[in-house]
């Protein structure tokens, strides 16, 4: 019978294989160390900011309200705040840094404003 500390560890090697992709699991150390991922142009915020606007805010409005002759949202605050409050309505609990994403990606895609 196998002793209680290497079933439990045959669990968690079995439980960590299986939540991981299996390359972080068999490789053996990563090569370059993963600071700079450079793979995209735009920069990581950005990035991060188009996927939470993508995940959380196509639910009402698509990207069109951005672009719309008459929109509402005028200068940088006023993006920052339709954005928090847009986050506030749908009660996602975002961080303070997460609003400042989306709108940065918001601003730098749609809006253009200095
Ligand atoms: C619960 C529905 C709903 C969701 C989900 C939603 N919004 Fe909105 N949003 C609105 C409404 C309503 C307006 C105002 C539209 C209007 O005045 O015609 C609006 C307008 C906006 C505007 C201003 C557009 C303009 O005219 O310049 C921005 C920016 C915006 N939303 C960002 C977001 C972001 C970012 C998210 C994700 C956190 C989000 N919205 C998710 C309802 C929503």
């Amino acid at each position: 019978m196998l002793p209680l500390r290497s079933a439990a560890s045959l669990a968690l090697r079995l439980a960590l294989a299986a939540a991981l992709p299996a390359a972080a699991v068999d490789a053996p150390a990563p090569a370059a160390p993963a600071a700079s991922p450079a793979a995209s142009s735009a920069a990581p915020e950005t990035a991060k900011g188009k996927a939470l606007a993508d995940q959380s805010c196509v639910k009402c409005h698509g990207t069109e309200v951005y672009t719309r002759a008459d929109r509402k949202v005028t200068s940088r605050d006023g993006l920052e705040r339709q954005v928090r409050r847009c986050e506030t309505a749908l009660g996602l609990r975002w961080f303070e840094d997460d609003i400042k994403d989306v709108a940065g990606y918001l601003n730098s895609h749609y809006y253009h404003f200095k």
